[in-house]
């Protein structure tokens, strides 16, 4: 028996600037994040990926009596120790190679604000010495710089590892880790939060709604079937992305189950089509290239010809990783 479309709950979920959740787990942070706001407590944020452990941080700097200072983010994760403290202290010009001019660092940059520490776990331990530093006496010397300057920044961190275990492994500091500590935030994973597959689907539908020519109005029961049977390990921004996909390659009222990832149908993730198997992203290749074709390449037209309007089509040719038609 066919089963009729889901549609949108009529109960809008709650909203703590853009965090947005329907369960119960999430209530006990919704609580603390104004009152933790209020005062310059240092936070570590713990979750997994895409959680939205830069969304809290976001949220904690505009609840906060610093909203109208600058909020700056820095990946510690992703640059060279040099790099890395050249970014968060500044440098004076020659005290590196490439050091042409003075540079303020982000404890500058971010002064009567905040500075958001993602992946703090990745520092190396001669620069959590030096954060250390900063935030014991609220002053840091720049690179190659003789004076100390004076900075009034409230720290924020973010982590997917357990600090402890770090600590243990000698890789984190004890004494930078209660400092950066004084306040833990946990957020759970997707699948730990009652309601908030359903919750949060229907955001991302309505999100990509008011971007998007397609409107998806109901959910085929299928999807939502699947959308709860899966682990979710990229958590809410995996959950938005498979929304998005299914913008990207669907079309009509209702999103059905050919518009899920292959990871999402409990099947291994094909890269090239299975002969006599319906492949969305294939059959979708297929019809824009065709549609190029058609026009001799010319995307305005062959937008048209799809019913897409242009920028859609850039973008699916981006994401189809169709080159320079
Ligand atoms: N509760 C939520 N409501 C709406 N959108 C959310 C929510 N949580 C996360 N998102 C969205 O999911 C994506 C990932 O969030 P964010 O970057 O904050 O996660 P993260 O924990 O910092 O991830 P990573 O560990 O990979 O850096 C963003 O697009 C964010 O807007
Ligand atoms: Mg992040």
């Amino acid at each position: 028996m066919q089963r009729a479309p889901l549609q949108r709950p009529s109960r809008p979920p709650h909203e703590l600037f853009g965090i947005f959740t329907v369960a119960p787990q999430m209530f006990g942070l919704f609580d603390l994040l104004p009152k933790v706001a209020r005062s310059d407590a240092s936070v570590l944020i713990r979750g997994e990926t895409g959680t939205g452990k830069e969304l809290v941080a976001r949220a904690l700097h505009l609840l906060s009596p610093r909203k109208e200072g600058p909020f700056r983010a820095l990946n510690c994760a992703t640059l060279t120790p040099e790099l890395l403290a050249s970014e968060l202290f500044g440098h004076v010009r020659g005290s590196f190679t490439g050091a042409i001019k003075d540079r303020p660092g982000l404890f500058t940059l971010a002064d009567r604000g905040t500075i958001f520490l993602d992946e703090i776990a990745e520092m190396p331990l001669d620069i959590q010495a030096r954060l250390l530093r900063v935030l014991q006496e609220r002053t840091f010397i720049p690179l190659g710089g003789s004076e100390p300057l004076r900075v009034d920044v409230r720290v924020l961190s973010a982590t997917h590892r357990a600090l402890r275990e770090e600590v243990a492994r000698r890789r984190f500091r004890e004494d930078l880790m209660y400092r950066v500590r004084v306040v833990p935030v946990f957020l759970p994973r997707l699948v730990e939060r009652d309601g908030d597959i359903e919750a949060l689907t229907w955001h991302f539908i309505g999100h990509f709604n008011a971007r998007e020519p397609r409107k998806i109005e109901g959910i085929e029961p299928e999807v939502m079937d699947a959308f709860l049977a899966y682990a979710w390990p990229g958590n809410v921004r995996e959950l938005r992305n498979a929304v998005e996909y299914a913008f990207a390659i669907g079309e009509g009222p209702v999103m059905s189950a050919d518009e899920l990832l292959p990871e999402l149908r409990g099947e291994p993730p094909r890269p090239t089509a299975t002969p006599g198997r319906f492949d969305p992203l294939a059959e979708e290749r297929e019809r824009i290239l065709s549609a190029l074709r058609a026009t001799h390449g010319r995307k305005g037209e062959a937008a048209k010809r799809l019913g897409m309007n242009r920028s859609t089509l850039w973008r699916k040719l981006r994401e189809l990783q169709i080159e320079n038609h």
